[in-house]
């Protein structure tokens, strides 16, 4: 799990108790990114994987916390996490996104976070992505333009557009992105799952 936004979504009606999760992975501590995360923890006694500053906030609730920082990586269940950089702000910790590769099944995601287009997503891309889950909104992230560029520049195998619609002010049509983005791109709805 990467940053549930759940009970205060407009969008969402899932409940954090039905949550069942190995890891909660957290970018940034802005409320629609962190305020379910460690409810969602502790339900499923996981290990949330975070800066180190957020990790010493949920060590402090009696959670457990794998602290990483920008440029470091962390072993969880089979998932290898690294700590990337990403343009926004943070009240308690470095903003960041997160290359997450899985072992078992060879898969290379990478989660966006919240951030603006920046130059070195050209070394993201260099990792090899799978699938990419970019912001599209707008206002507080990127919006269509820049993830277009963004897609570019990483280079992914597959786009799942995220970070749009749950507020007037970040709405973006996801299928414009779609229509002009020359790399596959799966809109997911809420709620939904699919296996990798
Ligand atoms: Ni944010």
């Amino acid at each position: 799990m990467v940053d549930p936004f759940l009970s205060e979504n407009p969008r969402s009606d899932l409940d954090v108790g039905d949550i069942s999760c190995q890891i909660v992975c957290v970018t940034h501590s802005h409320p629609d990114h962190l305020d379910d995360a460690f409810q969602i923890a502790k339900n499923n006694k996981a290990p949330v994987v975070s800066s180190y500053e957020i990790s010493e906030l949920a060590t402090s609730k009696e959670l457990r916390a794998e602290a990483i920082n920008i440029g470091g990586s962390v072993d969880v269940e089979d998932w290898r996490i690294k700590m990337v950089p990403a343009l926004h702000s943070s009240e308690i910790g470095p903003p960041s996104g997160f290359i997450l590769k899985n072992k078992r099944l060879k898969k290379t995601l990478y989660h966006a976070g919240d951030t603006g287009l920046f130059g070195d997503m050209r070394l993201i891309g260099d990792e090899g992505i799978d699938i990419a889950m970019l912001p599209i909104g707008d206002r507080y992230t990127m919006g269509i333009e820049d993830a277009l560029r963004a897609v570019s520049f990483i280079r992914p195998g597959l786009i799942i557009p995220m970070h749009y619609g749950t507020r007037p002010v970040i709405d973006a049509d996801p299928e414009e992105f779609r229509k002009r983005c020359n790399r596959p791109v799966e809109i997911f709805k809420i709620g939904e799952e699919r296996i990798l």
